[in-house]
């Protein structure tokens, strides 16, 4: 499959990405970073240790929204499947996930996570469609701004598979 963003281009961009999160952030209040499962755990995995090299310590947590339906087409309907393990109340979060698309998946979490307390809540993804917003959403960390296209790889799946691709292709069928 054609490469959109390589093994190298991510792996150049993770030690900037938490460099940049610990710069704008310097002292969070007992730093979560929260995902939805299960497109957010590759890119979480590796930025998790990428800010610990910048020397910014953080527990994990996850959530699952479902938004109907395996095609390539979310419905917009979201629903929460299941909910973070631990409390976020006064504590600072930054939402990781893979890819921000309509913004809906993003717009619903941080809603639900400031709505529980948290102290102050961030962005964090790997790759940023802008031009497919169906909400008006800024994502604050963004790795790669790609332009509309359906990919697969690092953590994102067309019906469950090509999650483990390690680089990021377009899907053509
Ligand atoms: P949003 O709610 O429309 O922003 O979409 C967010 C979710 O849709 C992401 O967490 C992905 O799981 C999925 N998604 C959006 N675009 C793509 C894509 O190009 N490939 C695979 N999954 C995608
Ligand atoms: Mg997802």
């Amino acid at each position: 499959m054609k490469a959109l963003v390589t093994e190298q281009q991510i792996a150049e961009r993770l030690p900037a990405l938490a460099a940049e999160i610990a710069t704008q952030w310097p002292r969070p209040e007992r730093l979560v970073l929260v995902g939805p499962l299960k497109g957010c755990v590759i890119f979480m995995a590796d930025l998790s240790r990428a800010l610990w090299r910048v020397g910014v310590p953080h527990d994990m947590d996850f959530l699952r929204v479902s938004s109907y339906g395996a095609g390539t087409e979310s419905t917009g309907v979201l629903r929460l499947e299941s909910d973070l393990y631990h409390p976020v109340e006064g504590r600072d979060v930054l939402l990781v996930d893979d890819i921000c698309d309509s913004g809906r998946t993003m717009d619903f979490v941080s809603r639900h996570v400031a709505a529980k307390g948290a102290r102050a809540v961030r962005t964090a993804v790997l790759m940023d469609k802008p031009s497919r917003r169906a909400l008006p959403f800024a994502v604050d960390h963004v790795g790669f701004t790609i332009p509309n296209a359906f990919v697969v790889g690092y953590g994102c799946d067309l019906a469950e598979g090509y999650r483990a691709l390690p680089y990021v292709g377009i899907y053509e069928g």
